[in-house]
């Protein structure tokens, strides 16, 4: 009872250590069409997704985000933007895409790790960084990149049983 697509949601994991290997275009690019495809509130649709594969852009970003600095090694970095005043549930589309980034690039053996980026210190100073327009804002950031299979740790996750409810609590 298995297919790709659920082969992929079930084996991704964050990465934090990447291998020194271009991304096509190509890839990039249809990662991104699978995140503007993801769901919004009221189809709003308001955001913008950067991807940053310039080498010094990553590396400034990544001496930025305290808990991110494996940005500097990935192939590339993506980050969510959306205009607060036309969204109606800003951070709920910008991680419904960013899932759909991560699902994407896992059915690509791209690996990624979401760095917190939602009103964190170094939030505004990356959208400095990447000349961000006035009225967007930095919701999710992400590296994405080609690892070795070794280097994917493997944190334990709750068993079904003890998440899963039918019905009523
Ligand atoms: C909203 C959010 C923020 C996160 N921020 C960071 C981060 O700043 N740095 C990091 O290394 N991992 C970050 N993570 C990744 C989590 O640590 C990771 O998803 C969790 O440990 C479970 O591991 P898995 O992704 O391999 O299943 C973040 C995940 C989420 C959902």
């Amino acid at each position: 009872m298995s297919n790709e697509t659920i082969k992929n949601i079930k084996e991704r994991r964050s990465v934090r250590k990447y291998i020194n290997k271009k991304i096509p275009e190509e890839i990039l690019e249809e990662i991104i069409d699978c995140a503007r495809l993801a769901p919004t509130g009221n189809n709003r649709q308001a955001w913008s997704f950067l991807v940053i594969t310039d080498q010094k852009t990553k590396s400034k970003i990544a001496s930025l985000a305290r808990y991110g600095r494996f940005i500097e090694e990935a192939g590339a970095c993506i980050a969510v933007f959306i205009n607060q005043d036309k969204a109606t549930t800003p951070l709920q589309d910008a991680s419904a895409a960013t899932e759909n980034i991560m699902i994407a690039a896992k059915s690509h053996n791209l690996g990624t790790c979401w760095v917190n980026s939602y009103q964190k210190e170094h939030s505004k100073q990356m959208e400095e960084v990447v000349n961000c327009p006035q009225d967007m804002e930095l919701m999710t950031l992400m590296s994405v990149g080609y690892y070795d299979e070794e280097s994917v740790n493997m944190p334990s996750k709750k068993a079904l049983s003890d998440v899963l409810v039918w019905n009523k609590f």
